[in-house]
C-alpha cells in the first residue's frame, strides 16, 4: 500500500492535466482497502481506474485512491461458456489480449479500449457493437458507506449506454469495484456486423442504410473461420488508424457521448436523410456527434494547447502536451455552443468532470 500527501496526477489521468490531490491512496488487495481508515482520509474521495475517461478540471482536495488487484481467475467447467473472474485493477487491454490468445470470444471488439477492468464495468465501455455488460455476469464492490462486500448480479448494474448503478448521483464515491465475473465464450461467436470491421478483415458485405457494412448472408466469413485474435488485430488497426496513441498524445478517448434524437429532430437535421445514424429499437434515432462536430467546421479547432483531434472530432487531445483545464473547457463549450447553433442538439461530455 502507498499513501502519499500532496500528490501530482499528471500519470494517473490520460489527458494529463497538470493537476494534483491533497492525498493518493494505492492498494493492493481488498483487505488493505476494507483496512484503510477512511475517517482519516481528506475528503472527498475519488476512486480511479487509469484515470483514462477524466477531466480534472482543477487541483482535487480530497483523497484519490486507485485499486491494484491484478488478478485473472478462469472457471473453466468444460463447457462452451468460460466464466473468468477478474481483478478491478487489471489493465483492461491485458485482459482483452489474454483471452484473445487463450481463443475465447467475447472481449475482442473491445480490444485498445483504455482503462481498467473495474472502470469498464462502471462505464460500461463499448466499441464496434458491443458493450462490457455484453460480458457482465456479475459485479463485487466494497461499499464505502456501509463498509462491507457487496455483490450486483449484471440485471442490478442497470445497466445503459456508458452507464450504471454506479453512475447514479445517489451512488457517486459509493461503491469501489474490486472484482468483476465475465463470460467468456469457446462459442464461435465473432460480430462482425459494425462498419469496418468486416471491411478491415478483408470480408465483402453489402452497405447498410446507414451506410455501414452489414453481414454478406451469402458470404458468411468467406476467408474461413476467423480466431479471436484475427478480429482484435482487426480492431486495433481500426482505432489506431483513427485514435490518438495514448502514449503520444493526451487525450480521454470519445470526449462526448452520441445524442439520440426523435425522428422529426433527425429529418431536421437532415432533411435528405444522408447523415450517418443508427435507427434505434424504440424508434429514436443516434447520430454521431463526430460528424455534428465536422459539419460545424471545428475538426482541428484549438483553444491554447487543446485541439479537436483532425482524425476523429469526437475526441479532444492536449496536442501541446501542457494544454490547462480551462483551455479543454473552453474547446468544449465552443463545441456544444456550436453544435446546438447549428442542429439543436445539445451535446453532453462522456468524460466525468473532476
Ligand atoms: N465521422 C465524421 N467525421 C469524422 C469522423 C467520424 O463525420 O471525422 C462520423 C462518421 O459518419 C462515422 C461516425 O462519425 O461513421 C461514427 O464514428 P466512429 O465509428 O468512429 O464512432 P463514434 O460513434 O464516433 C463510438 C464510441 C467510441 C468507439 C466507436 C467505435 C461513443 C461516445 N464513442 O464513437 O468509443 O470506439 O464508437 O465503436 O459512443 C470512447 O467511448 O471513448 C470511444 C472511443
Amino acid at each position: 500500500m502507498r499513501i502519499q500527501l500532496n500528490y501530482d496526477l499528471s500519470a494517473q489521468n490520460t489527458f494529463r492535466m497538470k493537476v494534483s490531490c491533497a492525498c493518493y491512496v494505492e492498494y493492493e488487495t481488498v483487505k488493505e482497502l476494507e483496512g484503510l481508515n477512511f475517517d482519516r482520509l481528506p475528503k472527498p474521495l475519488l476512486h480511479i481506474g487509469e484515470g483514462s475517461n477524466l477531466l480534472f478540471t482543477q487541483d482535487f482536495p480530497g483523497t484519490v485512491l486507485h485499486s491494484n488487484i491484478e488478478f485473472i481467475k478462469y472457471v473453466d467447467m468444460g463447457f462452451e461458456d468460460v466464466p473468468v473472474m477478474v481483478g478491478a485493477g487489471v489493465v483492461w487491454d491485458h485482459f482483452v489480449a489474454e483471452t484473445c490468445r487463450h481463443g475465447l470470444w467475447g472481449a475482442e471488439n473491445l480490444s485498445l479500449i483504455p482503462g481498467e477492468v473495474g472502470a469498464a464495468a462502471v462505464q460500461n465501455i463499448g466499441a464496434y457493437g458491443v458493450e462490457m455488460k455484453d460480458l457482465v455476469s456479475g459485479v463485487v464492490c466494497f461499499d464505502l458507506q456501509e463498509r462491507r462486500k457487496v455483490k450486483f448480479s449484471r440485471e442490478e448494474c442497470r445497466y445503459g449506454y456508458r452507464d450504471s448503478i454506479f453512475k447514479q448521483p445517489e451512488n457517486k464515491g459509493r461503491y469501489v469495484v474490486t472484482s468483476v465475473l465475465l463470460r467468456m465464450s469457446r462459442k464461435y461467436s465473432p460480430r462482425l456486423d459494425y462498419k469496418g470491421v468486416r471491411e478491415a478483415l478483408g470480408i465483402p458485405g453489402q452497405a447498410g442504410k446507414d451506410g455501414s457494412t452489414v453481414p454478406n448472408p451469402v458470404m458468411a466469413d468467406p476467408i474461413g473461420p476467423l480466431t479471436p485474435q484475427q478480429v482484435r488485430e482487426a480492431i486495433i488497426r481500426i482505432r489506431r488508424a483513427k485514435l490518438p496513441d495514448p502514449e503520444e498524445i493526451g487525450s480521454a478517448g470519445s470526449f462526448f457521448k452520441n445524442p439520440v434524437v426523435s425522428r422529426e429532430d433527425f429529418a431536421r437535421i437532415s432533411p435528405d436523410g444522408s447523415a450517418p445514424h443508427y435507427d434505434l429499437p424504440d424508434g429514436t434515432v443516434k447520430v454521431p456527434a463526430a460528424w455534428m462536430i465536422d459539419q460545424c467546421g471545428l475538426k482541428g479547432a484549438t483553444e491554447g494547447g487543446a485541439a479537436v483531434y483532425d482524425k476523429q472530432p469526437l475526441v479532444l487531445v492536449n496536442a501541446s502536451g501542457t494544454a490547462t483545464p480551462q483551455e479543454v473547457l473552453a474547446l468544449e463549450q465552443r463545441i456544444i455552443n456550436g453544435v446546438q447553433a447549428r442542429f439543436g442538439v445539445t451535446l453532453h461530455p462522456e468524460v466525468d468532470h473532476i
